[in-house]
């Protein structure tokens, strides 16, 4: 353990398996939080055990089940709440099918709805919560090409997020947004290897990826995972319904 920022919190993480849910499970731990890491991939989830953290415990959430999440928001009775859990859909307007667009919104936007609406009872009865939800620079912040599906979704998660701020905002409350640029996980590599097969060829796919980022490189997971850290820790009280927006400079451009 390298801090105590978060000590004396519960923090219940959405998609802790890999990527960005995985490393803010482990920096919450870090900074002295009691954790409970989730996701649908058992497997991968249980790798976290190899970090060896005795704050940590891993059970399976799936964020699209309502007794999943009713049953997973008792066992962990949080007051950080991260809504990690999301996909990616590749497209314009002109390939978005209804299935795609049920299930993008059901995963990305009404599985937020699920895990709220689960444990806000228990946080206004303590008169404490942060709740951050995974949004994406895509999303109201800006468009991308090829993200129709993604973007808006993302732009849902934004309002969702102002909309619980703001009526919780006198009860000890929070209600955060982040929106990062890319970021290196496992399902961003299939997207390069994805677009790779596309272009012949997977060093232009990542170039293509690079390229759109300013800083001329993609974020780490852990470097988003700091920013979980702080909007979950009391230094951040003074922060509510906002999308946080952490791109290397992507949409500032
Ligand atoms: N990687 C990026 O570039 C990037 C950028 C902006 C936002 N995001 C968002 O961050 C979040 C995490 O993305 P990532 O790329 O770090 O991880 P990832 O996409 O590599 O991993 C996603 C995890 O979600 C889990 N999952 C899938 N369905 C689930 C369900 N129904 N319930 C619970 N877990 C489920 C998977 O098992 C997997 O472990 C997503 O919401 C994504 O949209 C990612």
């Amino acid at each position: 353990m390298s801090g105590q920022r978060l000590k004396g919190k519960r923090a219940l993480v959405t998609a802790a398996g890999q990527g960005i849910g995985r490393a803010s499970a482990l920096a919450m731990a870090d900074e002295g939080a009691q954790v409970f890491a989730t996701d649908i991939d058992m497997d991968a989830l249980s790798t976290i055990r190899e970090a060896n953290h005795e704050n940590i415990e891993i059970f399976e959430l799936d964020a699209r089940s309502d007794d999943s999440v009713a049953a997973g928001v008792e066992r962990a009775r949080p007051d950080v709440l991260f809504n990690c859990a999301g996909f990616v859909h590749h497209g314009t307007i002109l390939d978005a099918t209804d299935g795609d667009w049920d299930f993008a919104f059901d995963l990305n936007v009404r599985s937020m709805l699920r895990t709220i609406k689960a444990a806000l009872p228990g946080m206004l009865d303590r008169g404490v919560g942060s709740i951050i939800n995974m949004s994406s620079a895509c999303s109201s912040v800006m468009g991308a090409p090829n993200r129709f599906i993604y973007g808006t979704t993302k732009a849902a998660v934004i309002g969702l997020t102002k909309s619980v701020a703001l009526d919780f905002i006198d009860k000890g409350i929070r209600c955060n947004a982040i929106c990062p640029g890319t970021v290196e996980s496992p399902s961003w590599l299939d997207r390069v290897d994805a677009l790779g097969k596309q272009l012949g060829s997977r060093e232009e796919a990542l170039a293509q990826f690079v390229a759109r980022q300013p800083m001329g490189r993609v974020a780490s997971a852990e470097e988003i995972a700091a920013l979980v850290v702080y909007l979950a820790s009391d230094e951040s009280a003074f922060t509510t319904g906002h999308p946080h927006i952490i791109d290397g400079g992507w949409s500032g451009q």
